[in-house]
């Protein structure tokens, strides 16, 4: 068979909800998307999709869940986000639920690969069926835990199940680090999961305030402490090196972003 697929395609799990997978996840696209990057986002935690309501969409008119039923075709369900970022949501209802089929993801990933240089897919929470197909068609797997025993717990249980299916686990993401006695956490989770640490995102209180304002955190707060940390995990994705933009942020500017003060350094400074 031959088709052009030119697109990394990452997946993203979890090993339990709340973790920040879908915060993190978008915020990550972004952050490749505003450094130049095609990036299409989808949602396929399809049990429960919240990737609309990230970039603002309460109930998208066509979702992937549609797509999966057969009934609708995928560049339906593509929608413009922040930087030309496109997203491919889910749907809120059940019906839509039950009468999606998880294996036309592979249909769709193979549609969508010469569209984009990079492909994000926020995956199922968890052990799920679902996960073991994607599994196996992505080139890139992240798991996403809290640095607290459950969470890594269940990472753990998820490097299992990826690794039964031998795909690459490219590491963990730590969030909210910063809390407690997180560094032996992170030694802990580098040591006995084997799984590299990608990136360590501190608790960062302008995640809970973009949320609000419903501005996501690498925009409305591209120097918060949680914003560097994404930035730098997107760099290191595209091989590119992280230096912060200095010039721009003073450091009043730095306190004013880590405060919640929208900054905006667009203005030119005299
Ligand atoms: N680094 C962080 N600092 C502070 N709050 C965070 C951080 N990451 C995530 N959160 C908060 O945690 C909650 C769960 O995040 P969410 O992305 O919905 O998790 P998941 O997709 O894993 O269920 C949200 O209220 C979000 O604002
Ligand atoms: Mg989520």
């Amino acid at each position: 068979m031959m088709s052009i697929m030119t697109a990394e395609i990452y997946l993203i799990l979890s090993g339990k909800g709340g973790v920040g997978k879908t915060t993190i996840f978008s915020n990550l696209a972004i952050a490749l998307a505003m450094s130049g990057k095609e990036i299409i986002v989808i949602d396929a935690d399809l049990a429960m999709p919240n990737l609309g309501l990230v970039f603002g969409m309460i109930d998208p008119p066509i979702t992937i869940h549609d797509v999966l039923a057969g009934s609708e075709p995928i560049e339906k369900a593509i929608y413009e986000g922040p930087h030309g970022l496109k997203f491919i949501p889910g749907g809120e209802s059940i019906e839509g639920y039950q009468a999606a089929d998880p294996s036309g993801m592979i249909d769709v990933l193979d549609n969508l690969k010469d569209k984009a240089d990079y492909i994000l897919i926020d995956g199922p929470v968890g052990l799920n069926e679902d996960i073991v197909l994607l599994l196996s068609v992505v080139d890139h797997v992240m798991i996403i835990s809290t640095p607290d025993l459950i969470s890594m717990a269940d990472a753990l249980r998820m490097r299992l199940i990826a690794e039964s299916t031998d795909p690459i686990i490219d590491g963990a993401i730590l969030n909210r680090t910063n809390v407690h006695g997180e560094n032996e956490a992170i030694e802990l989770l580098e040591k006995t999961m084997e799984l590299k640490i990608l990136a360590a995102i501190p608790d960062d209180i302008n995640v809970h305030r973009a949320g609000l304002n419903k501005i996501p955190l690498v925009i409305s707060n591209p120097d918060s402490p949680a914003s560097i940390a994404i930035r730098k995990l997107a760099a290191q994705l595209t091989g590119v090196e992280f230096i912060p933009d200095t010039k721009k942020s003073g450091i009043i500017q730095k306190i004013l972003g880590t405060l919640g003060f929208n900054v905006n350094s667009n203005e030119r400074p005299n």
